[in-house]
Formats: structure tokens, C-alpha cells, sequence
């Protein structure tokens, strides 16, 4: 049993059986040249366990709606609860992966992954061994001492993985993640997220731009329109939580998710 399993066993146990819950939210930006509506009314339940992917065309309100999420950004209207309790502030129980990694230069791989641990001031010997079983986990074992400009763009993408995993949160938000590798590097790192994710039971909210990616790995795809961001459509993908990458892009399912992602996007406009 491991840890990340008490952390969603906990949360289910809680008041919420949804890990995520967006009621009425917009959110609207005021500059001073002008009033942007980034969301407008967007609801949306995301039950523990669940890995959700979200596409939409650029600016529509993707990031904005993981901010909403961790509590880096307050909702204009509307409200957001993170396992039944309203988000307020920034929260600690959630793992954030942005597109570049943002390692320091002068820390190894380990003691990147470290960083979050000294954030949040936990048990060092607990630190270690998670550290230790997520380099496992991801492939980097063997990487511990080397430095973020020895490794590879998929390397240090993972180690990114690991830093936000390394306190167990039951729910890890990705926004477009892979966007920057090679596509061989990317469907390795799918695979590798598919078994992770099923390995922790982490609820995940993955923003991507790569219509396979979302149908691969995601159990409901959200899809969005344009500025301001509304939900066009949820497409529940029926695939089974294990996936070969193979089969499953063979898969009729996968072919019909993909299909209706773009049909709802527009011809042309979900770049890969
Ligand atoms: N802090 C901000 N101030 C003003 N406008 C913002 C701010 N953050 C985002 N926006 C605007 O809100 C819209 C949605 O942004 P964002 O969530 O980053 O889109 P996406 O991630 O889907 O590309 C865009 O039009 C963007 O310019
Ligand atoms: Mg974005």
C-alpha cells in the first residue's frame, strides 16, 4: 500500500466524493485597457480518482481554470471546492507540473525533487525514501547527483513530476506539460503518467494541446470553446484505466474520442 493511496483513501472518505467541484465560475480580468472575460459559467464535478483532460483553443481560460483550482486565483462569481471545502487561498494539498520544468540550476535532480519537501517543512527521512521511489518510479534512478543541464528536456520534465508528487496530493494539476518535448519523449512520458497516475490514485486536471494525449490517458476529456472559456462538451472516454499505448490508439474508442475532440474544436484548430 502506499501513501498516495491513504491521501485519495482520505479524501474519499470526506465530506466529497469529488475531489474538484466548479459551480457557476467566471472569472473576469480588469486591466486598464480593457475588461477580459477569461471563464464564464463553467461547472464542472471531478470525482476522486478521475483523470480529466481539458482542450481548448488558446486564451480560452485553460490555465486560469487550474489557478481557479489551487487557489492561486480567486473566482470572480461562482465557487470552487476542493473535496467539499471552499477554495479560499492557495492550497497545499494539491501538485502543480507546468510546461517547463523550472529547476534550479544549482541543485541536483534529487535535491530539486528535495525543494518540496523543505517547502513544506517535512520529515526529511520520509522525503528520502518518497524521493527515492519516485526516481524509481519515473526511470531516474541513476540521476540522482546529476544536474538539471545534464539531463534531457523528458528528464527533467520528470523530475518536475516527482517534486510535485513528492507530498502525495490527492489531486496534481498539469498545464500542458509535455508541449515542449519531441513526440517520442511525450508518449513515453504518457505512458509512464497513465501507470502513475494508477499506481497513486492522484485525481488528475491535465491541460493539453495534443488531442491523442487527452484521449489517452484521460478518462473524460472537457472541451472548451473559445474566449470566454465555456465547457463546449465533457466526452467520457471508455477505455479501460490500463493503457498499451498501442492498443488503445487502435482502439475504436480512441478513434471516436479523438474525432469528436476535433469535430467540437474546429478543423484546424487543436494544434499538436
Ligand atoms: N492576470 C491576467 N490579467 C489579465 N488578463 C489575463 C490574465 N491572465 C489571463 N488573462 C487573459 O485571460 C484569457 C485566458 O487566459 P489563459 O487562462 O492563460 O488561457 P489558456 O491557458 O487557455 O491559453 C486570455 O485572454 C488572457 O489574456
Ligand atoms: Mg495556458
Amino acid at each position: 500500500m502506499s501513501k498516495a493511496e491513504t491521501a485519495a483513501d482520505r479524501a474519499r472518505g470526506g465530506a466529497s466524493e469529488h475531489a474538484v467541484e466548479l459551480d457557476g465560475v467566471a472569472v473576469r480580468f480588469r486591466t486598464r485597457k480593457r475588461d477580459v472575460t477569461a471563464l464564464a459559467e463553467v461547472s464542472l464535478d471531478v470525482p476522486v480518482g478521475e483523470f480529466v483532460a481539458i482542450v481548448g483553443p488558446s486564451g480560452c481560460g485553460k490555465s486560469t481554470l487550474l489557478k481557479l483550482v489551487s487557489g492561486l486565483l480567486k473566482p470572480s462569481s461562482g465557487t470552487v471546492r476542493l473535496h467539499g471545502e471552499t477554495v479560499t487561498g492557495p492550497r497545499h494539498d494539491i501538485g502543480f507540473v507546468f510546461q517547463r520544468a523550472a529547476l534550479l540550476e544549482w541543485r541536483s535532480a534529487k535535491r530539486n525533487i528535495l525543494l518540496q519537501a523543505e517547502m513544506r517543512k517535512m520529515p526529511a527521512e520520509q522525503a528520502r525514501r518518497r524521493t527515492a521511489e519516485l526516481m524509481e518510479m519515473t526511470g531516474l534512478t541513476g540521476f540522482e547527483d546529476a544536474y538539471p543541464h545534464e539531463l534531457s528536456g523528458g528528464m527533467q520534465q520528470r523530475v518536475a513530476l516527482c517534486r510535485a508528487l513528492l507530498h502525495e496530493p490527492p489531486v496534481l494539476l498539469m498545464d500542458e506539460p509535455f508541449g515542449a518535448l519531441d513526440a517520442l519523449t511525450r508518449e513515453q512520458l504518457n505512458v509512464e503518467l497513465n501507470r502513475i497516475w494508477r499506481e497513486t490514485r492522484t485525481t488528475v486536471l491535465l491541460v493539453t494541446h495534443s488531442v491523442a494525449e487527452a484521449a489517452y490517458l484521460a478518462n473524460r476529456v472537457v472541451v472548451m470553446t473559445s474566449r470566454p472559456g465555456r465547457i463546449a462538451e465533457v466526452i467520457d472516454v471508455n477505455l479501460p484505466p490500463e493503457r498499451d499505448y498501442a492498443t488503445t490508439v487502435a482502439d475504436p474508442e480512441f478513434a471516436r474520442v479523438t474525432a469528436r475532440i476535433r469535430e467540437l474544436l474546429g478543423a484546424g484548430a487543436a494544434a499538436d
